[in-house]
């Protein structure tokens, strides 16, 4: 078990290069069984969802194996269509696994996925679309049996543009006879990096990034080197740091236009945000003001995984910010742990009302989910003393290595590995 220890009060100053994306790299990989190919995917975070990816690909019977920032797989020898209940617990993008199995073996088994606590996420959307192109899905025992020995292409109509939907749709897309349309498709930045991918295999897929995305299957993929998109939620995370801490600090690769509204609020609230062709810089000179009110909605709407950091930023903020969380049911579940601190934060069902006090205060306080647990690091860089950040396991999933981000942005942060 490991701690995050943070001493607060110290404006940063310094750069860091921001990593790939995780929820760029984790759909690629499971799209990667699509190829029965070799992929080299460059620049992969070494997280610990990517392991469970990996993991799940040798379960398979694939290859998978780093060779330095690189992650080479190899899923020529795939000879398995069943994912283990303990794989399909610990992370949500095990589900993506379905669509690339059955597109290229004709049946899957799968259970339902784990992933952090955020109120109910079902798998509904993904099942339905899987349905309609074909799919015969029987359900024993927990198990999802999945029969498509002809997936054929046509139009699916998402009730929500869900991202995990559409990306599965898209890897079953691949593997089915004719052309798939996917309307009402999430938007996110990720969603065009995994088209950018299948395209570099030699898919036909296209409208990545609107709302319609279209694919036409059938189509034999190969093998690719791929360089995955840099992570836009890490990069908020620590232009939130360096507005909680004051000073200044330029994230190398972090694209401004994959985060206009986190950017735009951070300006609202006085920081200066700034970027050029190779990241972007953040400067914070004096208390931040409160921001307009912050509304969760799927891209291009403000990132429901921003909402927790934006909200440490605020904590010691002049006035009031109101958040309304309407991406999931229970996202708030860092604002207890934040009160632990000192913060004034009152929830009520989807709402969440920030009122900036002078000062918070160092405490031990626990992770309860992967941004929640982010969002105490920043919280605590703006405390007085020390901060003790337990449960940080949580934070593993999709941070490389965050005490050594927030050292290099000149912060006071280790982590300490127990016995
Ligand atoms: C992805 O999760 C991300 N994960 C999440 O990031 C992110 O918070 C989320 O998209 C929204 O942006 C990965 O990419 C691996 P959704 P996903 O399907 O695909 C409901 C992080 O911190 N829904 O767009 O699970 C669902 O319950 C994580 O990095 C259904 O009702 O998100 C939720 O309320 C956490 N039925 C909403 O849609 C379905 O079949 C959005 O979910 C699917 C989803």
């Amino acid at each position: 078990m490991s701690q995050l220890l943070v001493r607060g009060g110290r404006p940063l100053d310094g750069e860091v290069t921001i990593q790939g994306a995780k929820n760029s790299v984790l759909p690629i990989l499971a799209a990667t069984v699509l190829t029965g190919d070799q992929v080299v995917l460059r620049g992969c975070p070494r997280l610990r969802d990517v392991d469970t990816s990996i993991r799940i690909l040798r379960s398979l019977g694939c290859q998978a194996e780093w060779e330095g920032d690189a992650l080479a797989v190899d899923t020529a020898a795939l000879n398995c269509c069943a994912i283990s209940d303990i794989l399909m617990r610990e992370m949500r993008s095990s589900a993506i696994f379905l669509g690339a199995i059955l597109a290229r073996l004709g049946q899957a088994d799968i259970s339902y996925p784990g992933g952090c606590e955020l109120g109910p996420r079902p798998i509904d959307l993904h099942l339905s679309g899987l349905r309609d192109l074909g799919t015969d899905i029987r359900e024993e025992g927990g198990v999802l049996h999945c029969t498509a020995p002809h997936l054929t292409g046509r139009e699916l109509v998402l009730s929500l543009p869900s991202v995990g939907a559409t990306e599965n749709l898209m890897l079953a897309a691949c593997g089915a006879e004719g052309t798939t349309v996917i309307s009402n498709a999430a938007r996110e930045p990720e969603i065009v990096d995994l088209q950018e991918f299948l395209k570099a295999c030699g898919a036909d897929v296209a409208g990545a990034g609107s709302s319609s995305v279209t694919i036409r299957g059938g189509r034999p993929l190969h093998g690719c080197e791929f360089r995955c998109m840099p992570d836009r939620i890490v990069a908020a995370t620590y232009l939130c740091a360096c507005a909680a801490a004051g000073g200044g600090v330029y994230l190398r690769n972090a694209r401004e236009r994959h985060l206009a509204t986190v950017a735009d609020a951070l300006r609202k609230a006085g920081c200066t945000v700034t970027s050029d062709g190779g990241g972007i810089a953040c400067r914070c000179r004096r208390r931040l003001r409160a921001a307009r009110p912050v509304r969760t909605a799927p891209y291009p709407g403000f990132p429901t995984d921003a909402q927790a950091v934006l909200m440490a930023a605020l904590l010691k903020s002049r006035g009031t910010t109101v958040f309304e969380e309407n991406v999931f049911a229970n996202r708030y579940r860092h604002v207890d742990e934040m009160t632990r601190m000192g913060a004034d934060i009152r929830v009520a069902g989807r709402v969440a009302v920030v009122t900036g006090v002078e000062r918070l205060s160092g405490a031990a306080v626990r992770c309860t989910d992967l941004r929640g647990g982010a969002a105490l690091c920043v919280a605590a860089l703006s405390a007085d003393g020390e901060s003790r950040i337990f449960e940080t396991s949580h934070i593993d999933r999709g941070y490389e290595d965050i005490a050594g981000d927030l050292r290099a942005l000149g912060a006071d942060a280790v982590r300490v590995d127990n016995e």
